[in-house]
Order: structure tokens, then sequence, then C-alpha cells
């Protein structure tokens, strides 16, 4: 039996530098905690400065180690996911892991800045454009990895490609939006493996899930009484983000992973447990509707690669 996978095994990361998205709370915290705690120089990328800034405060009381950067980012806004890559190409010439982790579940319908739907701007076109516009800094370290968070919601995630944003009269769900979006997150992950592979670029790209972790994701269901009563328990039972955020970690740093693999935990139904190699489900492998959405992100957010 493969002997569990944990922080223990992360290799040193002294001179990495990563970038981990949503840095600031939940697996993007737990995930910068570890990273730093090997030596890496991560920034963490998060819409308040002030959010970032105290969580890394709290990280540098338990650990010594490593450089925690914090810059910023709305992924609501293409201007702000632009100055954010801007900031950092003019920091940093290179990168090696991109953890596309921010995320936002079963919010109310409304658009981001540039008029997507939250959840699928969010999720899926704001890591799109940042990953094209840190292509450069990505191919300038080799063996580098992009890592985009999914979700055990991908399952019920439908690719409405004619109606992406809820516009055309079909009533607005909002666990439909968001399973979009992750079914989007893997779609995206194994397309861009077969564009690194085509254009012989030396880096990989690879999808990970946290099963049911204890995070504030779920504080849009917890806007009435009676849910937030139900969120409470439901949460309860779930595992710790530190628990949750291992498949992204292991994504992100083992030396054994390969480009195009996904990660989750090793538990009942993938819903808790040490992070093993995972399968998702068979729409998240369809290639036409991987370059389907490929295209359409290009198109929306005028990011081309
Ligand atoms: N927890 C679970 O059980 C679970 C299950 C499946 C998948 N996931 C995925 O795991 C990822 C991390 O979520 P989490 O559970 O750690 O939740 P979380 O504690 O709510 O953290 C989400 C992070 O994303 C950030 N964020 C949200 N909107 C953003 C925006 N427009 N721009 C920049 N940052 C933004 C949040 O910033 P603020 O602090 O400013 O809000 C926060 O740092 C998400 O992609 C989620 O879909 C989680």
């Amino acid at each position: 039996m493969e002997k569990h996978w944990t922080l223990e095994q992360i290799p040193s990361l002294e001179g990495k530098i990563i970038i981990v998205t949503g840095g600031n709370s939940g697996l993007g915290y737990e995930s910068v905690r570890a990273f730093a705690q090997k030596g890496a120089r991560v920034v963490l990328a998060c819409r308040n400065l002030e959010k970032g800034e105290k969580a890394k405060d709290e990280i540098f009381r338990s650990t010594s180690k490593g450089i925690i950067d914090v810059m910023k980012i709305d992924l609501m806004s293409l201007d702000s996911v632009r100055n954010f890559a801007s900031a950092f190409k003019e920091k940093f010439e290179r990168l090696d892991v991109l953890m596309n982790n921010a995320g936002i579940m079963a919010t109310p319908n409304f658009k981001t800045s540039d008029g997507f739907e939250a959840q699928l701007g969010t999720n899926h076109l704001g890591h799109f454009a940042l990953t094209g516009l840190l292509l450069n800094q990505l191919k300038a370290s080799p063996g580098s990895r992009v890592v985009n968070v999914s979700s055990l919601a991908h399952n019920s995630g439908k690719m409405n490609f004619d109606d992406l944003m809820f516009e055309k009269g079909r009533k607005f769900k909002t666990m439909q939006a968001y399973g979009q979006s992750k079914l989007a997150n893997l779609l995206f992950t194994y397309e861009l493996q077969r564009y690194f592979e085509k254009n012989n670029i030396n880096s990989i790209s690879i999808a990970a899930h946290p099963g049911g972790s204890n995070t504030r994701l779920a504080s849009h269901f917890e806007e009435s009484g009676f849910m937030k009563m139900v969120s409470k328990i439901a949460r309860g039972a779930m595992q710790s983000a530190a628990k949750g955020a291992l498949p992204q970690i292991r994504a992100a740093v083992d030396p054994g992973v390969k480009g195009g693999e996904y990660y989750g935990p090793g538990g009942f139904m993938q819903v808790f447990g040490f992070p093993v190699l995972v399968k998702s489900n068979a729409a998240s492998y369809n290639i036409e509707d991987a370059q389907n959405l490929w295209n359409v992100s290009a198109q929306l957010t005028g990011v081309n690669f």
C-alpha cells in the first residue's frame, strides 16, 4: 500500500517562486504556509491586502522560513488581473508554480466588472487570463507547474456554451453555475497540458480537489438563520482546511506528479483522506468541449495564447 502523502514528503523549496491566489484564507492559506515552511518565496495573491498581511503575520508566527509577498489581485476584474501580472513581472523573471486556488461558491446571480457570471468569471475566466499573462514566466522555469483547484461539484457541472452566463432566459441555479465553473477548471487543466505538449513547453498542468473541507467557502449558504445552522453542522463533519489542502500541495510540489493528472482525497467517495491520484468524470475529458472553452475564454478575456 502507498504510504500516506503528507507535508513531510515535500522536498526543500528554497529558490522556488510560487503564486497562490486566494492565499489569505482556507486552502490557499494552508498552501502558502506549507510552501513557506519549506523555504519557498510565495506570492500570496489576494483581493484584500489587509487580510493578506494578516494571514502573512499569522504564518510567520509559526515559521521563520520562506518569504511571503502579499500582492493584490481581484479575479472579478480583468484590469486587476492584468495589473497583478504586470506587477509580478516587474519583480520576478520566472515562476515555478501558479496555484489557481481562489474561488467562490453558491453566490447570488451577479456579474463581474467585465460582465461575466460571477462564479465562472472568478473561478475560471480570471485564472485563464492570469495563466496566459504569466506564460513567459512559467516558460522561464523548466518543469514549472500550473495547479487548478476543482471540486467534486464538477460531477454535476455542464458546459452550457449557448448560454454560459445564464443570460438567455434559463433560470439561474447557483450550484449549476458553480458546477459549470469547476468543470471548466478541469477542461482547462487538460487542454493546457495538451497546449504545453504541442508547443514543446517544459511545464505541466495538474488539477486537484479538497473533498469537503472546513473553510469559509460556504458563507453564501449562511445568509439565513436556518441555513447557517445546517452549514455549521456540515462544516463540523468536514476535514480541516490543512488536510483538505494536501491534494493541491502535492500537485504543486511532489516530484512524482505528471502533467494532466488530478489529485484528491483517497478516502470514502473522495470526500476526505490523504491525497492520491484520482479520475474526474467523463465530461471533463471531452476534448471538443475543452477546445471550445479555451477559444471562448480567449475571446472573452482578450488573453490569447
Ligand atoms: N472547502 C471545500 O470543501 C472545497 C471543496 C471543493 C473545492 N473547493 C475549492 O477550493 C478553493 C479554495 O476555497 P476555500 O475552500 O479555501 O474557500 P475560502 O476559505 O472561502 O477561500 C477562498 C479564497 O478565494 C478568494 N477569492 C474569492 N473571490 C476572489 C476574487 N474575486 N479575487 C481574488 N480572490 C478571491 C477569497 O478571498 P476573500 O478572503 O477576500 O474572500 C479567499 O482567499 C476554491 O476554488 C473552491 O472552489 C473547496
